[in-house]
């Protein structure tokens, strides 16, 4: 059941604190400050392509800028469009990121790349799909089994699982801090679920024309998702963009009806770029909604703050996220929309 929330999507919202746990649970050696993942130890991919669909794909884009982070060459593809891709060199990982682990266009490009020699692995969160066992290697995100259509828990799940993946496969300076920041991670998401103020943020702006999302780094897979997650539950429009390319075109759709969320964290030349970016915004009048740290600025020109605690941007993420989630959920709710079940939508597609 629905433990006494209204829907399955924001009970499982709420239960990403334990989902996350459960992904970390045994896989990370805090004293020694390693990720400790039998099966991974002896691959050593020359290079790494992720093949996924939708919600998965925004986690493939962040998968893959973690391994490329350490030294690797990635890249992520829509499964549906793998054909076009180079063809793996036979030391090559194809990861195939599917929560179902049913999913057609992602099951059929992951088929491609073993026809072609390369080595594949399922990051997914069904124990025995078809993907789990098609692929070599199969990477669990135990996130628990997710009832609303709206992927939620198994994002944070597979982005979580993504840098175990990287971290168990490489080994950079920056592996302490990030298991640092993974451990934290379940409690920082807890804080959000408790304190956000996306509710209030969706009571203002659930009449808007239209809602832009932008975001650098590990923060424009989330633009991404932020603004589908906003488009499969309130039937809105809203699309996501790399915060430098509000400039080149998107910029021209921006009003006084059409709030701008950006996600901005740390002080650094992102936060400050993107800063840029939300400057060009408030000058057009457009509402913007930070969420952020408060390492930047950026807070001086925010209508509303979505609080972030600090941390390493890759954990930003997924705390990020989970306002985002809230935000739609609460703007779907207010529009009366069929939040578990939105129109012509399907948990698990397919058909290619
Ligand atoms: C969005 C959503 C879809 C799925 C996509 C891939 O909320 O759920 O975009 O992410 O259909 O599904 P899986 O991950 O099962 O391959």
């Amino acid at each position: 059941g629905k433990s006494g929330y209204d829907h399955f999507m924001l009970k499982e919202i709420h239960e990403q604190p334990r989902a996350l746990r459960q992904c970390l649970r045994g896989r990370v050696d805090e004293m020694a400050g390693t990720v400790d993942i039998e099966d991974l130890a002896d691959l050593s991919p020359s290079g790494v392509q992720f093949v996924a669909c939708g919600t998965s794909y925004h986690a493939a884009l962040y998968g893959a800028q973690l391994f490329r982070d350490a030294g690797i060459p990635a890249q992520a593809f829509l499964a549906s469009e793998y054909a076009t891709a180079t063809p793996p060199t036979g030391e090559a990982l194809v990861v195939g990121v599917t929560q179902s682990g049913e999913t057609a266009d992602t099951l059929s490009a992951l088929r491609a790349a073993r026809k072609r020699g390369a080595r594949t692995m399922a990051v997914t969160n069904v124990v025995g799909s078809t993907a789990a066992r098609e692929c070599d290697h199969a990477f669990y995100i135990r996130a628990g089994p997710e009832i609303g259509v709206a992927a939620t828990k198994t994002f944070s799940s597979q982005l979580t699982a993504l840098n175990l993946l990287a971290l168990g496969m490489t080994n950079t300076q920056e592996t302490r801090e990030t298991i640092t920041a993974l451990r934290e991670l379940p409690g920082n998401v807890q804080r959000i679920l408790d304190e956000s103020n996306a509710e209030e943020v969706a009571e203002t702006y659930e009449n808007s024309d239209a809602y832009f999302f932008i975001g650098r780094g590990y923060q424009f897979p989330v633009a991404l998702e932020g603004a589908l997650k906003m488009k499969e539950i309130t039937y809105k429009h809203a699309e996501g963009f790399a915060s430098g390319e509000l400039k080149h075109g998107p910029l021209a759709l921006v009003t006084q009806n059409t709030p701008v969320f950006a996600v901005v964290t740390g002080d650094g030349e992102q936060a400050r770029k993107t800063l840029g970016n939300v400057k060009e915004v408030e000058a057009r009048d457009a509402p913007v909604v930070a969420i952020t740290d408060g390492q930047s600025e950026v807070e001086r020109y925010a209508d509303h703050v979505l609080e972030l605690p600090e941390t390493h941007p890759r954990a930003a993420a997924v705390l990020a996220n989970t306002h985002l989630q809230l935000v739609s959920y609460h703007v779907a709710s207010l529009l009366g929309r069929n939040i578990d079940k939105p129109r012509n939508l399907a948990k698990s597609v397919t058909v290619e």
